[in-house]
């Protein structure tokens, strides 16, 4: 069985994990970085293969390359730390616990890419999170760590921690970046990619927390070590945020690569006397999968084969006693309150998905709604300005390609069959 690799995690149960002391260091690895060539550590981050934990998996090295050097321009570094989607929850317990491995690796990542100002963008209403992290912030300045010619160097880093207002579409990159400029959070058309043209249209790496506080210990330990771990394509670790019907849900950071089966019998299995029904492998915007999917290795491409995406490991589980319909309309209703409104098909789409699904559930909807959904998500599937619209089509065809007897069973009974008053009808409590 694949054991855990607690590196984030490992002194999430110290107290007092969060301040310096308890993160048990005196920033070695960033150290250490600002007396390398920025370029080697570039290099060193794409032999270590890590990809970017925000959900697309795109090879971090690469992206920081990608950042034109002697241009005479500003660059700057944006922590995307706005954790919103269903299920994900994984960003926010790691700022908690050990802030100063996110903020270890801003430094050395935005010394990498020769940027003087990096921004922490934090989720708005987690305002314990945005008070730990600014104090972790704090206690980098009060020891030099951060500010003018750190470490003895003649480099200079600023950092700042902003926080959002609360819109799930501001965890998309370029939305992240009009909402930080000030303005009203919604996509930006893409090129130019923020690599040229970010904030304030200077060249711009933007990172998941997760992607960024694993810099230090690639830096600490080497590449080979980081890309020992994890699968052929998709290397290292990554925090498994296993949540709703187990024994034991919780963070199991593990090698990429490891299996639902492997991460449940840690935890305990599903809750005592049922059975796995459907889960997501990374969060609502990922298609579901059922017991059959349990030994799919859960790496980028494995996970992409099986007909879903690895996305921010974020793994709900739900067993017999949950309606399908009914958690597909929830999503869809976050969905619709969410959607920007700035494209036509995610806008009108997600309005019309949740009016349909609202009387597919109430028992009210026939054969021909199926067909209904089925289209408006191919209407919008693709069809997006930016990838929200995608995810949110990703439970309804998923829950009909694994379900349709569970919608059909819906018309068939005029109501819910896992309402308790017909739950002789799937002998469901
Ligand atoms: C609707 C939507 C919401 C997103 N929310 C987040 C988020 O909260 N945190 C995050 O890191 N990435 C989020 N992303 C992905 C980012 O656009 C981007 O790919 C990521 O921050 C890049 O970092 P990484 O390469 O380190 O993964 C979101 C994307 C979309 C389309
Ligand atoms: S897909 Fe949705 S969230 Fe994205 S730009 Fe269009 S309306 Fe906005």
């Amino acid at each position: 069985m694949t054991t855990l690799t607690p590196v984030l995690t490992k002194n999430w149960d110290t107290q007092g994990s969060f301040t310096l002391d308890g993160y048990g260091g005196d920033y070695a690895a960033a150290r250490k970085a600002v007396g390398m060539d920025p370029d080697a550590i570039i290099q060193a981050v794409k032999d270590s293969g890590l990809r970017g934990r925000g959900g697309a998996g795109f090879p971090t090295g690469m992206k920081w390359g990608f950042i034109p050097q002697n241009d005479g321009k500003p660059h700057y570094l944006v922590v995307n730390a706005d954790e919103s989607e269903p299920g994900t929850c994984k960003d926010i317990p790691l700022m908690m616990a050990n802030p100063h491995s996110l903020v270890e690796g801003v430094i050395i990542t935005a010394y990498a890419i020769r940027a003087n100002y990096a921004f922490i963008y934090i989720r708005g209403e987690v305002l314990h999170v945005i008070r730990r992290v600014m104090a972790a912030v704090r206690e980098a300045y009060d020891k030099g760590f951060i500010g003018s010619g750190i470490f003895g160097s003649g480099y200079d880093l600023e950092v700042v921690v902003h926080t959002g207002a609360g819109a799930y579409i501001c965890g998309e990159e370029t939305a992240l970046l009009d909402s930080l400029e000030g303005y009203r959070g919604q996509p930006r058309l893409k090129p130019p990619f923020p690599a040229i043209a970010g904030l304030y249209a200077a060249p711009t790496v933007i990172n998941n927390v997760e992607s960024i506080a694993s810099v230090p210990s690639i830096v600490a330990n080497g590449a080979d070590w980081f890309a020992g771990m994890g699968t052929e394509k998709s290397k290292g670790f990554g925090i498994f945020s296993l949540s709703g019907h187990v024994t034991r849900p919780g963070q199991y950071e593990a090698p990429l690569g490891i299996t639902l089966r492997e991460v449940l019998d840690m935890a305990g299995g599903v809750r005592a006397g049922h059975q796995l029904k459907f889960w997501t492998p990374g969060g609502s915007s990922t298609p579901i999968f059922t017991a059959e999917h349990l030994d799919v290795p859960l790496d980028f491409e494995a996970v992409g084969a099986a007909g879903s995406m690895l996305g921010t490991r974020a793994l709900q589980i739900f067993d017999e006693t949950t309606c399908v319909v009914r958690a597909v309309l929830r999503w869809t209703e976050f969905y619709a309150h969410e959607s920007c409104g700035k494209c036509t098909p995610c806008r009108e789409g997600t309005f019309w998905l949740k009016q349909v699904l609202k009387r597919m559930e109430a028992g009210q909807g026939t054969e021909d709604d199926i067909a209904t959904i089925t289209d408006i998500g191919d209407n919008i599937l693709g069809k997006s300005f930016c990838a929200f619209g995608d995810g949110a089509v990703s439970p309804i065809h998923s829950s009909v390609k694994y379900f349709r007897d569970e919608y059909l069973k819906h018309f068939e009974i005029g109501g819910c069959p896992f309402d308790p008053a017909k739950s002789t009808v799937w002998g469901v409590a």
